[in-house]
């Protein structure tokens, strides 16, 4: 039997969340204990080619040219079983290759952008025709941050109801099309000592401080939607910094304490507060790794980038501006 192919290319950016997405309350589905809320970024994003091959007896994964191990791709084809039952073509496997383009030294790989880009490649390769809206919750069940990538500007993941796995998807909330910009701090390229799967978890079942977290996410939530439509970077950046400042202070709590926290980081805070005291708007963000997210006005993000130059390089520090939905490539 002559084999047949099916592939598609597609396109997805990275996010990085205001308001934290930190505990799941099923980890099979990864549905959320709350909602989150993030914004889509241009700088950093993901290119994946996906080739269903009728004559393939296993998927076969490469990210950056470089063929992975049986323990990545085994991630990887756990994540095509959604879309093969979807397709109910059980035994149709795949060739996935994907590149993650991150500026020089950045080392910010995202598996928000790549699980988003593979779902919108699986679902164009296979002739699904699944809305973007359930595409999400595909893509969710790779990688939880990764259900807000297929949308660009400000976007909400709706954390659902009890078990329901359609109920959970990620939602546009505002395209983000004003004087914004996310100026990104590199710490360290190293990869991240307790990974943000290992670290929500350990959070969740550890820091007397979780069973606050909730809470604090729908005030914030509630704080933080009126003045994104108000395009009130300091109402919205204010509300942002103390939301992740919360989530590190639960890691903080947790039993045994862990932080994701190094020197440099602590550097950056002092550079943003003083960007502050000198009447800039800036305010940061940090996830499961010592790097600082600064969000501040696109008008000002070179004077905000030349505060932290001196101290940590011109090569560390990228800025970023609001990006777009995922999108489909053609292919070479
Ligand atoms: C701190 O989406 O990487 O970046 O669902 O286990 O793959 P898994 O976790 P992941 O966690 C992201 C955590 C965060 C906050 C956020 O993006 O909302």
């Amino acid at each position: 039997m002559t084999k047949q192919l099916f592939s598609a290319k597609f396109r997805a950016h990275t996010n990085i969340a205001l308001i934290k997405y930190w505990g799941k309350r099923n980890k099979e589905l990864f549905l959320p204990v709350t909602n989150s809320l993030s914004l889509t970024l241009d700088a950093f994003y993901t290119d994946t080619e996906v080739e269903f091959d009728t004559s393939l007896t296993s998927d076969v994964f490469y990210l950056d040219g470089v063929l992975q191990n049986d323990f990545h791709t085994a991630k990887v084809s756990r994540f095509l079983d959604l879309f093969r039952k979807e397709a109910n073509r059980p035994n149709l496997f795949a060739t996935v290759r994907s590149i993650n383009h991150v500026p020089t030294a950045a080392g910010l790989a995202s598996s928000a952008s790549a699980f988003a880009a593979l779902a919108g490649a699986c679902n164009l390769a296979l002739d699904l025709a699944i809305d973007t809206r359930t595409l999400s919750t595909f893509a969710r069940q790779g990688s939880g941050s990764a259900s807000r990538s297929l949308l660009g500007g400000f976007v909400e993941w709706h954390k659902g109801q009890g078990d329901d796995s359609a109920s959970s998807y990620a939602e546009a909330f505002d395209d983000a099309d004003w004087d914004l910009a996310m100026v990104f701090v590199i710490i360290n390229r190293q990869a991240k000592k307790v990974d943000s799967r290992l670290g929500m978890e350990h959070t969740n079942e550890t820091s007397p401080f979780y069973e606050l977290w909730p809470r604090e996410v729908a005030k914030d939530l509630e704080k933080i939607k009126p003045a994104i439509k108000a395009h009130d970077i300091d109402t919205v950046g204010t509300i942002a910094e103390h939301n992740a400042m919360k989530m590190h202070a639960m890691t903080i709590a947790a039993n045994p304490s862990f932080t994701y926290w190094e020197p440099g980081s602590i550097e950056a805070m002092q550079i943003v507060r003083q960007l502050r005291e000198e009447g800039i708007s800036a305010y940061l963000t940090m996830d499961a790794g010592p790097n600082v997210k600064v969000l501040c006005r696109a008008s000002e993000a070179e004077r905000v980038k030349a505060a932290f130059v001196s101290r940590f390089g011109e090569e560390q520090i990228v800025i970023a501006k609001p990006g777009p939905n995922a999108y489909p490539l053609d292919k070479e």
